[in-house]
């Protein structure tokens, strides 16, 4: 790895001093990439975060933030006017820097993708200054963060450590690939740095388009099907694509990719290394789009092992701190936990570039404006990932008439009572509660529910409701108290990062004839008492749930238990495929009305789907019911 002295906000005395008689309101942003996002810090505490694809409704929006920062901003009580500060999460000039210089080593070859990325650039983000202001209406400070100084900082501060080893990791920010640092109190030092052209997550995303999956959001996928497949190009990546060495610094073969000069991730010198075209998506899996994700995760994990041990050495540290895209593979996460020298592992739950907003303001609030940071053993800051809006029971039910939708409306008890009951009779309901998770995971506040011992669920969710494809494994939420019970696990997993196998002792054993089934096949082979959140290599993506984070939800697990003696229940995101998490009661009433949700739970109300009048869609569906 090269060393760094990386730059970042830097400290600024005079107007921190007069402003810290009053409540200091930072706002933090991150755009133009993927997933924008905005977050808003008040002296030192996250009052709202949110992505701009739940207000937008297309999915991994990267325009400017309005819509998130207008939330953040109400939900603050206060006006644009009001900022103290306002962060935007890496340097445009920076990024650019790079742009153009890949451009003139690579000229003429990358001339088509410098085309196509500059117009983009000089209009949107090197007049990032004033595109800022114009669009919030705001005349104050504004300050730039390092992109994986943003990721740092989302991933130290916020995590319920007071000392601990920094690991970022993701497709690229402005240079940097992936950085290594220390956080002590309310300082973070990031002192190496991979740099573009060298990514661990353009290598994965490079696969993630060869198996023909969408490079940003596929990456999922390709984590899911690996299990299915053989590690046989392990090898193969060694020799000819990555020059991986001792301490988890590498360098990929430029020869094989196209992400520097075209518009792919790979070419045919990789076409001709892995037997043929890239798949094209939605055609059949064959074994090989199983084997290479096997195979590319097993690199990815043995990369992340040996940056984890070389952030051990050099820190000597028992904590590590994880952020950046790469950070959102709980595969590999849930390796670290076993198998890393770290006794402790926080990973930042919005991970991806939407954290950045979080990690900018967080950044202004303990470099630039010098406040201590207040860590409570234990216990992280993000308040459950529970960020986002709300809406009151007044407000649901108004929308509710509107639509004229059947309802009953029931006291917290009985509805949690005949939600338990519901699913233990393998319904599948939709649950709308509280305030919307911040990043990709939803975590019981906009979720899909159902009963993890029915051998039927995990297909029937998969295809009647998600409308996605049949080898998708689900995530399980389970109990705190009792997580070590069903999983190989023992510690907090509040945000479905982490990766263990199911409790040996409820796996069921595949016989010599079930082993033999081909691939997907093996999907519909019972292979746990709680199958539906078992993958096939008897692993689960676990989510742990405390009552103290969240009271309703845990509430709701409780009762099933309490009926039918399993603290489970199947979590998967309330959305379809291709569609961004819902945000608001229309966007769930929408989503349970297009799918096979049986029941949909909004806030206190239940609606049955038998019970609701037949189900136009309309392209305007938003506008007319004046929701946005
Ligand atoms: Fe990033």
């Amino acid at each position: 790895m090269q060393s760094t002295s990386c730059m970042g906000v830097a400290p600024g005395p005079t107007r921190v001093t007069t402003l810290l008689m009053a409540e200091i309101n930072i706002l933090g942003i991150s755009a133009f990439y993927h997933d924008s996002a905005a977050c808003l810090l008040r002296d030192g505490e996250i009052v709202a975060a949110a992505q701009e694809e739940r207000f937008s409704r297309k999915k991994g929006d990267a325009s400017f933030p309005a819509q998130a920062v207008a939330y953040c901003l109400q939900a603050g009580r206060i006006q644009a006017g009001d900022l103290a500060f306002v962060g935007f999460y890496d340097k445009p000039l920076l990024k650019f820097e790079r742009i153009l210089d890949t451009y003139l080593e690579t000229a003429p070859r990358g001339f088509r993708s410098f085309l196509m990325a500059a117009p983009l650039w000089l209009k949107d983000k090197l007049y990032m200054d004033r595109h800022l202001r114009d669009n919030l209406g705001y005349d104050g400070e504004m300050l730039y963060a390092e992109h994986h100084e943003s990721h740092a900082a989302s991933a130290f501060f916020t995590s319920p450590f007071e000392e601990a080893a920094i690991l970022t990791m993701d497709g690229v920010g402005e240079w940097a690939t992936a950085s290594l640092g220390v956080g002590h109190g309310s300082e973070i030092e990031l002192f190496k740095e991979i740099h573009w052209p060298d990514s661990l997550g353009l290598l994965y995303s490079a696969f993630t388009y060869y198996t023909g999956f969408k490079v940003n959001s596929g990456e999922y996928k390709v984590m899911g099907l690996a299990p299915y497949g053989e590690p046989k190009y392990v090898d193969l990546i060694y020799r000819e694509l990555v020059d991986l060495h001792e301490d988890g610094s590498f360098v990929l073969n430029q020869k094989y990719f196209n992400y520097l000069t075209g518009l792919t991730m790979t070419n045919g010198a990789f076409d001709k290394l892995f037997g043929g075209p890239p798949r094209v998506a939605e055609t059949k899996l064959t074994q090989r789009e199983m084997d290479l994700p096997r195979s590319i995760q097993v690199v990815c994990e043995e990369v992340m092992l040996r940056m984890a041990r070389t952030a051990h050495r050099e820190t000597g540290l028992d904590n590590l701190c994880l952020a950046g895209g790469v950070a959102l593979n709980c595969v590999a996460n849930g390796r670290l936990l076993r198998e890393g020298p770290f006794r402790h592992l926080w990973i930042q739950p919005a991970a991806g570039d939407a954290g950045g907003a979080l990690g900018v303001a967080q950044l202004i609030w303990h470099r630039h404006c010098k406040q201590a940071r207040r860590v409570t053993p234990g216990k992280d800051g993000m308040h459950g990932a529970y960020l986002g809006p709300e809406f009151s029971p007044e407000e649901i039910a108004r929308f509710l008439e509107s639509v004229g939708a059947p309802y009953e409306r029931l006291e917290r008890a009985v509805l949690l009572g005949r939600i338990a009951a519901l699913l233990a009779a393998e319904n599948v309901v939709g649950w709308f509660d509280g305030r919307m998770e911040f990043g990709p995971r939803a975590l019981g506040a906009r979720s899909i529910l159902g009963d993890p011992r029915s051998p039927r669920m995990q297909a029937q969710m998969n295809i009647k409701i998600k409308f996605r494809e049949g080898f998708r494994p689900f995530a399980p939420s389970v109990l705190r108290e009792r997580v070590s019970d069903y999983f190989e696990l023992d510690c907090d997993s509040p945000y479905m990062l982490l990766v263990a196998p199911v409790k040996q002792e409820r796996q069921i054993p595949m016989t010599e004839q079930q082993r033999g089934l081909w691939g997907i096949d093996q999907l519909n082979v019972v292979r746990s008492d709680i199958p539906a959140v078992t993958h096939i290599d008897y692993s689960a993506r676990i989510q742990t749930v405390d009552r103290e984070t969240n009271r309703t939800y845990h509430d709701l697990i409780r009762e099933f238990e309490r009926l039918t003696g399993c603290a489970v229940l199947v979590n998967t995101s309330f959305n379809v495929r291709g569609e961004p998490i819902v945000c608001t009661p229309a966007d769930a009433y929408r989503c349970f009305m297009r799918t096979h949700i049986d029941y949909l739970a909004l806030g206190p109300f239940l609606l049955a789907k038998r019970a609701q009048p037949e189900w136009k869609e309309t392209a305007d569906w938003r506008r007319e019911f004046q929701l946005d």
